[in-house]
């Protein structure tokens, strides 16, 4: 997996950049939609290539694995083959959900036993088994096993749990090198950095994640309730210790300002279920501010939904039409503010990579974060 530097932004710390992979190149920065159980929630694979322009998708170990398993996802012949997507796919380890999700977890050094949200039954998740998972998934990028800590964190706990995490990560490694990709098609390793929003922390855990060498790097941990100015605190710090000839990837973010700030702090890859989860609760993201759809206000706006975006669930569908269906809780609504949303964010690190280029990055960024601050 090859990534070459474009273009840097001279008053940040932004770049665009091209990653390579066997299942086509990704341009970045990028922002991943979330496609969980091996689907971007109510949106079609056409969709995403025609309106949505994804570049690369996200799916998770944890949900494939308990459903609908290692057997049926092998013998489709990994995920690409069973639903349809022929770009990238990224896998998360399960380092996350299995936190966020499972009933009764156990953290031990083995691993992590957990039982199933779906049907209570009974499993464990250690870094060799979830590298395995991976490989059968059949991800272009695979993730490190890790715990993410949640915030607030006492130091105690964050230095222990980052020292396992790092453990884990040789564990990873090993597992991953010894093993051969399972498709015939190139898979590699991605480390997370972790240690809560202590200094010390997470330079070790950066400089640890550096040392490996790896072909691109993630942040993790963040996101997860601190206050955003600690959050670019500590990718700022990160990242100048991460190597920047590497795609570096801030897990689980965010908000479109917050996508733009850690673009400035040199950030290249993003994902999160915000554009596809507000869509379903009416909450739409257009290049004018976002909206609550649901509201009395757009009863009779029969505009486009976001006419300067372009694109087919923008300018084919009115704001009030939008806001019948998901007041009606139709199914319609959830694709169309689905669809909207995730082209919406395409769009924003689209021109982000276009203004870096034009060396207009900066002035761009502050327009565009007022803008996107409106409540309309
Ligand atoms: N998604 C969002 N944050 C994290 C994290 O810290 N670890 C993993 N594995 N996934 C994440």
């Amino acid at each position: 997996m090859q990534f070459t530097i474009q273009a840097t932004d001279p008053e940040s710390k932004a770049r665009t950049g091209v990653l390579s992979t066997d299942h086509g190149l990704i341009e970045t920065p990028i922002f991943m939609p979330v496609g969980t159980a091996g689907t971007v929630k109510a949106v079609h694979q056409r969709e995403l290539v025609e309106d949505v322009r994804a570049e690369i998708i996200l799916g998770n170990t944890y949900h494939l694995y308990l459903r609908p398993g290692l057997d049926v996802i092998g013998k489709a012949g990994g995920l690409h083959r069973f639903n349809g997507w022929k770009r990238p796919i990224l896998t998360d380890s399960g380092g996350y959900q299995v936190y966020s999700l499972s009933n009764t977890r156990k953290i031990k050094e083995d691993g992590v036993t957990f039982k199933s949200h779906i049907d209570g039954s009974k499993h464990i998740f250690t870094p060799e088994g979830v590298m395995d998972i991976q490989r059968t998934i059949g991800a272009d990028i695979i993730m490190a096993f890790d715990e993410c800590t949640p915030y607030p964190c006492e130091y105690g706990y964050a230095r222990a749990s980052m020292d396992m995490t790092h453990r884990w990560l040789t564990r990873c490694i090993e597992r991953f090198d010894s093993t051969p990709a399972k498709y015939g098609y190139e898979q590699t390793l991605f480390p997370i950095v972790q240690g809560s929003t202590y200094k010390d922390l997470r330079q070790q855990s950066a400089e640890f994640v550096a040392e490996q060498r790896r072909e691109g790097n993630a942040i993790g941990g963040l996101a997860v309730g601190e206050p955003a100015e600690e959050m670019y605190k500590t990718i700022e710090l990160v990242n100048a210790i991460l190597p920047s000839d590497k795609p570096r990837y801030l897990m689980g973010v965010g908000t479109p300002e917050n996508i733009l700030e850690a673009i400035a702090l040199g950030v290249d890859m993003f994902d999160c279920v915000m554009p596809t989860r507000n869509a379903r609760h009416g909450i739409v993201f257009t290049t004018q501010g976002i909206i609550n759809i649901k509201n009395e206000r757009w009863k009779d706006d029969f505009s486009p939904i976001d006419e300067e975006l372009g694109g087919y669930a923008s300018t084919f569908y009115s704001k009030a039409y939008l806001r019948h269906l998901m007041r009606s809780e139709e199914i319609l609504g959830a694709q169309i503010a689905s669809l909207q949303n995730l082209t919406f964010y395409l769009w924003l690190v689209k021109q982000a990579r276009k203004e870096i280029v034009a060396g207009n990055f900066a002035k761009w960024k502050g327009i565009m974060t007022k803008k996107l601050m409106q409540r309309l």
